[in-house]
């Protein structure tokens, strides 16, 4: 964990020369506006956890902690631009899962499903979605049965239609390294956090 700067801000941080960070309230690149949903207590610590990843193995550190809190049924989204990390987070879960094959990112295919570390994950890309009935098409909503775990890229493009998130997770690129934000909607998504921040 020595260099992963936790924080509780929602502000953007910016690395100064001597490796400390100053915010700034601007949202982040690739950060929804009106983050976090109304009614969503900013005072609440467990709802939102933020820190600065500077390279790829701490973001995989990251999701490693974190795959190790999933529940069934949990729905996480990934935010960002492309380049972001999203998927390469989703490859820190699985891995950690004990997932030893490729994580090849489904842009074409929308979706790809694992088994590993005792859960049915699904991981969805949904940034080459023309049309959000394509979810309803697809069958996708059908996949939503308490059990499967739900990692959602650009799940904007599903408009509603996608699953309510427990948990939001929002990267953006910095200039060196990357900003990851969690927020939490429900109860499971505050555990996570909860226990992320032990
Ligand atoms: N701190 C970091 N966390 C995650 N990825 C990083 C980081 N720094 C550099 N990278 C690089 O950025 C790219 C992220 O790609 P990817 O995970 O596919 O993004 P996305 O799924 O958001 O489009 C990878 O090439 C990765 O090596
Ligand atoms: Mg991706």
């Amino acid at each position: 964990m020595a260099n992963l700067i936790m924080k509780t801000a929602m502000s953007v941080p910016h690395p100064n020369p001597d490796g400390t960070t100053s915010h700034s309230t601007k949202p982040a690149s690739g950060q929804v506006a009106g983050y976090p949903p109304k009614g969503e207590g900013t005072n609440d610590r467990c709802a939102n956890f933020a820190f600065f990843a500077a390279d790829e193995n701490t973001t995989l550190a990251l999701a490693q902690r974190l795959a190790t809190l999933l529940k069934p049924g949990i729905v996480i989204y990934l935010r960002g631009d492309l380049g972001a990390g999203k998927t390469t987070f989703v490859r820190g879960v699985l891995n950690a899962l004990g997932h030893t094959g490729r994580v090849k990112s489904p842009t074409y295919t929308l979706v790809e499903s694992y088994h590993a570390g005792g859960l049915n994950l699904l991981h969805f890309d949904l940034y080459r979605m023309h049309d959000a009935e394509e979810w309803e098409s697809a069958g996708f909503r059908d996949e939503f049965d308490g059990r499967n775990v739900f990692l959602i890229e650009w799940p904007e493009k599903a408009q509603e239609l996608a699953p309510p998130a427990d948990l939001e997770i929002v990267f953006s690129i910095l200039a060196h390294g990357r900003q990851i934000e969690l927020h939490a909607n429900t109860e499971t998504g505050r555990q996570c956090i909860r226990l992320l921040k032990e």
